[in-house]
């Protein structure tokens, strides 16, 4: 079995992706946080920072672009292949407002003939050796429009596809629809990826029960939650305080060096701990305090004070 680890925009950066290898054994595939190409520079420095295979040693990364515009596909397509990236991903899920009304993200499968011109025109201009995977949702506002959809997807070489199986509407909310991703896997062409809800093995459990023809597995918020949980589902000891403990402050650590201050790292870590959180559903009180710390002195006392 393959786990890949999604693409968390403002979390699964480089620096979280490298404590996750360096501490837990498991992901085999890691996805970059959207990069949105821009004329001209194409990657702002941020984006190109994440990317550096220097600071992606030993990590199996595949970046991920959020676009509608070939142009700009073809562009950052052409500047990875030259880094030494075989697979790019389109991310066809955000369902953020600010990308969805531009048409992009999981807004892009609102028009079915773009996306089937913006695939016509990628495939046309890729460099050779380099393969186009698709992160999708379902559609818009409904879970039927998937048909349509997955069509379009068949047309092209498209070398796999991860499904999230909501429609934009429903966010991160309402169930996965299960009954659409039997559909993309009994009909896509192309290799097909779970994502979403896997926060425990017994949900792992559930899916393969239900699917046992799964290879590979994207699992986001679960893996932040827990970052032993590919672990726990292969087979392997569960999280331990101390284990997480040492974690969160050796990634509080690499933040603070790579942002240049403890500041902006405690802001990095209070996201995760927006996670982690959810282990200790006794202790929300204090974790709610700790993610409204005022300063980095007081983070740091809560910390230790919450595994003390
Ligand atoms: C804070 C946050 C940021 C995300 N950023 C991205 C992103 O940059 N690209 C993307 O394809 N999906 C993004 N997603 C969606 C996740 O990759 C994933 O599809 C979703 O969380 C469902 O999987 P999960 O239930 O395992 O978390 C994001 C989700 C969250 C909650």
């Amino acid at each position: 079995m393959e786990f890949y680890l999604a693409p968390m925009e403002g979390i699964t950066g480089y620096v979280y992706r490298n404590q996750l290898q360096k501490d837990f054994e498991g992901v085999t595939k890691y996805m970059t946080p959207f990069l949105a190409p821009v004329p001209k520079k194409v990657l702002k420095t941020k984006e190109r920072r994440d990317i550096d295979v220097d600071n992606n040693a030993g990590i199996p990364l595949v970046p991920q672009v959020l676009t509608k515009s070939v142009e700009g596909m073809l562009q950052v397509m052409h500047l990875l292949a030259d880094m030494g990236y075989q697979e790019v991903n389109l991310n066809l899920g955000c369902p953020a407002s600010t990308v969805v009304t531009k048409g992009k993200g999981s807004g892009f499968l609102k028009n079915p003939g773009d996306l089937d011109r913006f695939f016509e025109g990628v495939f046309d201009g890729m460099p050779e050796g380099m393969a186009l995977s698709v992160k999708t949702r379902l559609g818009m506002w409904e879970p039927s429009e998937f048909k349509n959809i997955l069509a379009i997807y068949n047309r092209y070489p498209i070398m796999e596809l991860t499904v999230h199986p909501r429609v934009r509407e429903e966010f991160y909310g309402n169930e996965v629809h299960l009954d659409q991703f039997a559909y993309a896997l009994s009909e896509s062409r192309c290799p097909v990826v779970y994502n979403g809800d896997i926060t425990s093995v017994e949900d792992y459990e559930r899916l393969m029960e239900r699917f046992p023809q799964i290879e590979k597995v994207m699992i986001g918020r679960g893996l932040i939650q827990n970052p032993a949980l590919v672990r726990e589902i292969r087979g392997g000891m569960p999280l331990s305080e101390e284990e997480l403990h040492h974690f969160l402050k050796e990634l509080y650590e690499s933040y603070s060096r790579e942002l240049g201050n403890h500041k902006d790292a405690m802001f990095r870590l209070k996201e995760v701990w927006g996670y982690v959180g959810k282990n200790y559903p006794d202790r929300s009180r204090e974790i709610r305090n700790l993610i409204k710390a005022k300063n980095e002195a007081d983070y740091e006392q809560m910390v230790r004070a919450f595994f003390s």
